[in-house]
């Protein structure tokens, strides 16, 4: 896994927006696995200035992002769809037909989810997966316990993510309780992951992600499995690897050739 410390938030909102260009860049086709919360908003608001002011095209680009509440639709605050609408898809030229999420609306929510894995494969596979991290250690909402092999389907937020992501619900209305995620072993043959991580309260969770054992009892140390993970984290995120200056010597000795932006 590669660990990439980096000075602010900021600049790791950066680094994960230059990583999404450079492979757009690349590979206008290119196949994106987004994710949605607080802490990738500034990686979107900074793809839409490239789109703007550099002219980088999303025209070519699939998306399927990991998760979507099941029983609200688009027009509900907590949407997955709306978010990604308006942080996003809105500002950008991707098709609106190259865009996917899972309907949590699905009256059959079992064959929507099989339906979701067999549109990742139709369209390839994922070339890129952008993660966020909750407290708990869920990718995606793949919560603790969680089958490290599981694929899409639905799952039962813990009460640690509910009260994380409550803000978006009205006053008197509670989350949905349910979601539709992308599995563990969905999001581990995406070809590359990126996660990032943001602020002392994610240090806990990125430490046990690098450095803790590998367990279904905190769902992103599958990405220990993974052949080629990068974790962009900031100073505060950081704060309790142990092998942090290790990390730090090995992105300033990384090879020109290995760099990717
Ligand atoms: C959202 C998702 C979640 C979030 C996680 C962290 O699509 O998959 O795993 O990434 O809950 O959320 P924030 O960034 O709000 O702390």
């Amino acid at each position: 896994m590669e660990v990439l410390i980096l000075p602010s938030g900021r600049e790791v909102c950066e680094q994960a927006a230059r990583i999404i260009a450079h492979l757009v860049g690349a590979r206008p086709g290119a196949v994106l696995g987004l994710a949605t919360g607080s802490t990738p908003r500034p990686i979107y608001a900074e793809l839409v200035r490239r789109h703007r002011e550099t002219g980088l095209s999303f025209r070519g680009v699939t998306t399927f992002n990991l998760d979507e509440y099941v029983g609200i639709d688009a027009t509900h605050p907590c949407s997955y769809r709306r978010y990604m609408a308006e942080a996003f898809f809105d500002h950008v030229d991707v098709p609106a037909a190259q865009v996917h999420l899972p309907n949590g609306m699905a009256a059959d929510i079992p064959g929507e989810c099989d339906a979701y894995e067999a549109a990742i494969g139709a369209a390839g596979g994922i070339d890129l997966q952008l993660l966020g991290i909750g407290r708990d250690g869920h990718i995606g909402f793949n919560e603790p316990s969680s089958s490290l092999g599981s694929r899409t389907r639905i799952k039962t937020l813990s009460a640690v993510t509910r009260a994380a992501n409550r803000g978006c619900a009205p006053a008197g209305e509670e989350l949905p309780g349910h979601v539709i995620t992308m599995g563990i072993g969905t999001i581990l043959e995406a070809r590359r992951c990126v996660l990032v991580a943001i602020g002392a309260h994610k240090a806990d969770a990125v430490v046990e992600t690098v450095e803790g054992p590998l367990r279904a009892f905190f769902p992103a140390s599958a990405l220990q499995l993974h052949p080629h993970a990068t974790l962009l984290v900031d100073e505060a995120a950081a704060g309790r690897l142990a092998l942090r200056d290790y990390y730090r010597s090995v992105a300033a000795a990384k090879p020109a050739w290995q760099r990717e932006d």
